[in-house]
Parts: structure tokens; sequence; C-alpha cells
């Protein structure tokens, strides 16, 4: 007798739902990792998730795969909501052939991605993964370039954002990497082109898989991954509190969010926070903290070149980008890693319509060979590109420096800064006082009887001649001198008028960024 159809699509569901079975997804416990299905429950609003595909299997019999033929394919695909806003998953399922992608496996993302970008909603993808199938050979590899050619075309139009919770080698890598964040989980999460067997053969090298591309590897030396996390729950709950300040894709508005942080709110800490000596560092973090709404701010590659800081925060409820020098690490200068990581993100703001908000406090750009050579003239130029080709609303504030090229790149007024302000006490200038006193006295001082003192005389006269912003604003290269504690709610102000901002760039098929 055939089975009772409603009964077969239930046993049909209980299977899927099992997996690789019970002694696999006991060991994905015990490595301290949830399964896919728990992790999507984590990651959505309770019971929105609507799965596509789940019935689909594999069609291939190489290596006596015809035997297994699990139902998923190893990926679970679909929609839900995150706080009421819809949004398209993949979650790989490491308890089927360890997660490995072949055809049907890639066909189901493949699904899901076109879905995400013809509906305009964020991509989130949960990779956990041996990487290609080796049974399936060359439609694995085949079915990766099909996803990168998918990361591409979405990339500008929707979120995409990536949670490495497992394994993730080889060219798999590079979904990842095209995408707008990847979260990494402590312990459990690696990702490299080549493992420790190949490099030991490659390079001699004796590394394991934590060292050569761990979670702590990708947030603090490659600069690879955003956000490192604890676990399964705090990543996925991460990748929620990210959403929440992303519009769904780049025709739309961020959300705007409710707070009963006042607009008006003074800090009358800022007044006192730049310190006397103006070599002496601050924590510009206390600065972003006490300015944007309710002190909440989400920084992005925390570990990455920690001489500036980038993240995400409200003001007035919008979604704003936060690019600013860390006066703490290296005296907010910019080098190579600190320009790629601002501009990244300056233009992943850009994309998706979310002003930019500057706290500018910077020395200039890091002299001497080991940045010459390693070419920070063109990978500094990717920051001045970003800011310079962003047609979002920016907004400056001097808080202490601006000094040479890092004040052109800076988002300056020049560069079509729509709002550009300083604090009282900031200097803008060519270069610091020591330096320029030196170069252009160089002869008077070299000949006076007393060098140290005619130098001291000549630093000061040049300080109060040019560090300050009084000539900047006499130029109108920056519109406003600004009293620290006032900040927010001048930049609530300008944003909100900045609202209605129209700019556009010359039309072309894409500009030429110094990659
Ligand atoms: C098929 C795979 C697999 C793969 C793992 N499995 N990787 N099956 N293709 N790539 C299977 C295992 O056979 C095993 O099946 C199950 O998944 C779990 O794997 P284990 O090895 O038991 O788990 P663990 O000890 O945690 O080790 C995980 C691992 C290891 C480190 C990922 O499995 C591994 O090294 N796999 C091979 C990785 C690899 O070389 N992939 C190809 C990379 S090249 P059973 O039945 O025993 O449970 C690539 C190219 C992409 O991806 C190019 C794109 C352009």
């Amino acid at each position: 007798m055939n089975q009772d159809p409603i009964e077969k699509l239930e046993s049909l569901r209980a299977e899927a739902q099992l997996g690789g079975g019970e002694k696999r997804i006991e060991a994905q416990h015990a490595k301290g990792k949830l399964t896919a299905h728990e992790r999507i429950d984590l990651l959505l609003d309770q019971g929105s998730f609507e799965e596509i595909d789940a019935f689909r299997r594999h069609r291939s019999s190489n290596f006596g795969l015809d035997k297994q033929k699990p139902l998923g394919d190893g990926v679970m695909t679909g929609t839900g909501t995150i706080d009421g806003r819809p949004v398209a998953v993949f979650a790989q399922d490491f308890t089927v052939f360890g997660g490995s992608l072949a055809e049907e496996h890639a066909m189901k993302i493949v699904k899901v991605m076109d879905l995400a970008m013809k509906l305009g909603i964020p991509m989130i993808g949960l990779n956990d993964s041996g990487g290609a199938r080796i049974q399936e050979g060359v439609v694995s590899l085949a079915g990766y370039s099909e996803i990168f050619l998918r990361n591409t075309l979405a990339s500008g139009v929707v979120p995409q954002i990536s949670a490495i919770m497992g394994p993730c080698a080889g060219g798999a890598v590079y979904s990842p990497a095209l995408t707008d964040f990847i979260l990494m989980v402590e312990d459990s999460a690696y990702m490299h082109i080549t493992g420790p067997d190949v490099v030991k053969t490659v390079t001699h090298e004796d590394v394991t898989s934590e060292d050569l591309g761990g979670a702590h590897v990708h947030e603090e030396i490659s600069g690879t991954s955003h956000f490192t996390c604890t676990d399964d729950s705090e990543c996925l709950a991460r990748i929620r509190r990210l959403l929440s300040f992303l519009p769904a894709n780049n025709t739309e508005e961020p959300p705007l969010h409710h707070t009963d942080d006042p607009s008006d709110r003074c800090e009358t800490e800022l007044d006192a926070i730049i310190p006397e000596a103006p070599n002496q560092p601050y924590d510009i973090k206390k600065v972003i903290t006490a300015v944007v709404d309710d002190g909440d701010f989400m920084e992005i590659q925390e570990g990455f070149a920690r001489n500036i800081v980038i993240g995400l925060a409200r003001l007035a409820g919008r979604s704003v980008g936060i690019v600013a020098n860390q006066p703490m690490v290296m005296a907010g200068v910019l080098d190579i890693d600190s320009s790629e990581k601002a501009a990244r993100f300056v233009r992943f703001c850009d994309c998706f319509n979310i002003p930019i908000v500057t706290f500018e406090d910077v020395p200039g750009f890091m002299p001497g060979t080991v940045q010459e050579h390693g070419g920070i003239i063109r990978r500094g130029a990717k920051l001045l590109y970003a800011y310079c080709e962003a047609t979002v609303p920016k907004l400056t504030v001097v808080t202490r420096k601006a000094y040479g090229g890092a004040y052109c790149v800076l988002s300056s007024k020049s560069t079509r800064g729509d709002w550009n302000v300083s604090w009282p006490g900031a200097e803008i200038a060519v270069m610091g006082a020591e330096g320029a006193a030196k170069i252009i006295h160089r002869r008077e001082i070299a000949a006076a009887d007393d060098p140290a003192a005619m130098e001291a005389q000549k630093i000061e006269e040049y300080r109060e001649m040019f560090a300050n912003p009084y000539l900047a604003a006499e130029r109108g290269l920056i519109d406003d001198v600004i009293i620290p504690s006032r900040t927010r709610p001048r930049l609530i102000r300008a944003l909100e008028l900045l609202a209605s901002k129209r700019e556009s760039n010359p039309p072309k098929k894409h500009g030429s960024i110094p990659l």
C-alpha cells in the first residue's frame, strides 16, 4: 500500500532534519558547534524560516555516492526575518559530507542568492565546510564560480554577510572575501588558501590551521575578518545587530530607530578631553561614544590597524558610519593598513546610503621605507579615492590635528565634504609647528647665536600663525568652529539637513580605483 502522502512528507522532513545523523550531530556539538538547523533558528526571528529546496539531492554516482543521497545535499537555504525585516540565508551542514560543496549544494546557494537580489534583501551565509566535494570533481569548482559571480554582482546591491563557523579553505574562502562582512568564531573557524600540509611542502613551515588562519589571525594580522565571536550564538546575535544599522538594499535608506537620547544633549567632558600637550594621546572612542545615540557604537575590525577606528552608530536614530583617527595608537597616523581598512568601509557606507562621520586627529601619513616600499602611495590613494567618490552626506569634525596630505584625504571640504567643522584648539596646517619651523627657518636657526632659542621662537611664531583652525575658516575650508560639548547637537542638525542631499558622479562604467 502506498504511504499516506502527508505521512511521507513528514517522514522526509524528519529525515532532512537529521542531516548526517545523530552521531555526526553529537560530534558537531562536541566541538562546541551548533548544527545548521540550530544556527538558523538562533539567527532568524522565531518561526520565520521558510526553507527552500529541502528535498534536493545530489545526482552523482562517483565513488559510491549513489548509495548516499542525503536530503538537502549538505546545505540549508531559505528566507526568514530578522527584527521583522526579510533576509535570505544559507547554512552549510557539516554533518553531511563535511558540508562540502558540490553541484546541487552550490545550485541551492545560487538560487537563494538570486532570490536575495530579486527581492533586494540581505544575503547571509553561514559557512562550515570541507570545501569542494572531492568526489564530484570539477562540477564542485564550477559551483564555486557560480557563487563568486553572484557575490560580485550583488556587491553594492544587497548587504552580504559571511559567518565562518568551521573550516573554510581553498578557493572557498573567496566567497566570504567578496562579501561585505566576515565574522569568525574563535577556536572553531579558520580560513586559508592552502592548509598546513601544503604549507609544509612548499615553504617548510610548521603551522597549525589556527595559526595560519584562525579568527585572531584574520582579525588582527591579515585584516580579512571584521568580527571575532566567542561562540556560534554570539556570532549569530552580532549578525542581527549588524543588520539593524543597514538598509535592505542600495535603493533604500537605513532603518530609522527610536531613541530616548536627546538630540540636544551636550557633553561637557568633551570640552576637556584634548590633553594640554599636542602629542599626548586620548581615546577617540570616548569622543565617539559621548556623541552617538546611547553611547552605542558597533566597532568593526577592532583588532586590525587600530590607529584608525571604524564602525556603525546612530545619531537621532539615523545610521552613520564612523571613521576616526585613534591618537592612542601610533598617534593616529595614516598608514597602509589603516588607509585600506577605512577605504573599504567608506565605500561600503557609500553603497548603502549610510552618511559618514569622520573624527579627524591626524599627524599625516606614516614615513619610512617600510611604508614607501610597501606601497603607501598607491594604497593610501584608496582612501582618498573612496572619500572623493562618495556621494553620501560627509561630515567631518577636526578634534585636534589635520596635517598635510592626510588633511586632504580625510573628507576635506575640497573633496566634497558637506559639513566640515573644527574644535577651537585644532591645528589645520601643512605640518606640525616643530617640523615646519625647522624647514622654513633652517638658515636663520643655524646662524643664530643660540640656535635652540631661535628654533623655539620660530616654532612659537609658526604656531601663533598657523596652528589654529581660523586660517582654514577664513578660506571657507571649514564651515564652522564649534564648542566640543555641542558636537552631538550640531552633527544631528547637519545630518538632518543633509537628508535631502542630491549628488552624483559623472556617468561611467566604473572608476579605476588604485587596487
Ligand atoms: C568530501 C568531505 C570533504 C570534502 C570533509 N569531508 N571534507 N567529503 N569532500 N572536501 C567529509 C569527510 O570524509 C568526513 O566524512 C566528514 O566530511 C567529516 O570530515 P572529518 O575529516 O571527519 O572532519 P574533521 O576531522 O573535523 O576535519 C575537517 C576537515 C577535513 C579539516 C575539513 O575533513 C579535511 O581536510 N577535508 C578536506 C579538505 C579539502 O582538502 N577540501 C578541498 C579543498 S580545495 P564521514 O563520512 O567520515 O563523516 C577546494 C577548492 C575550492 O575547496 C575551489 C573553489 C574555486
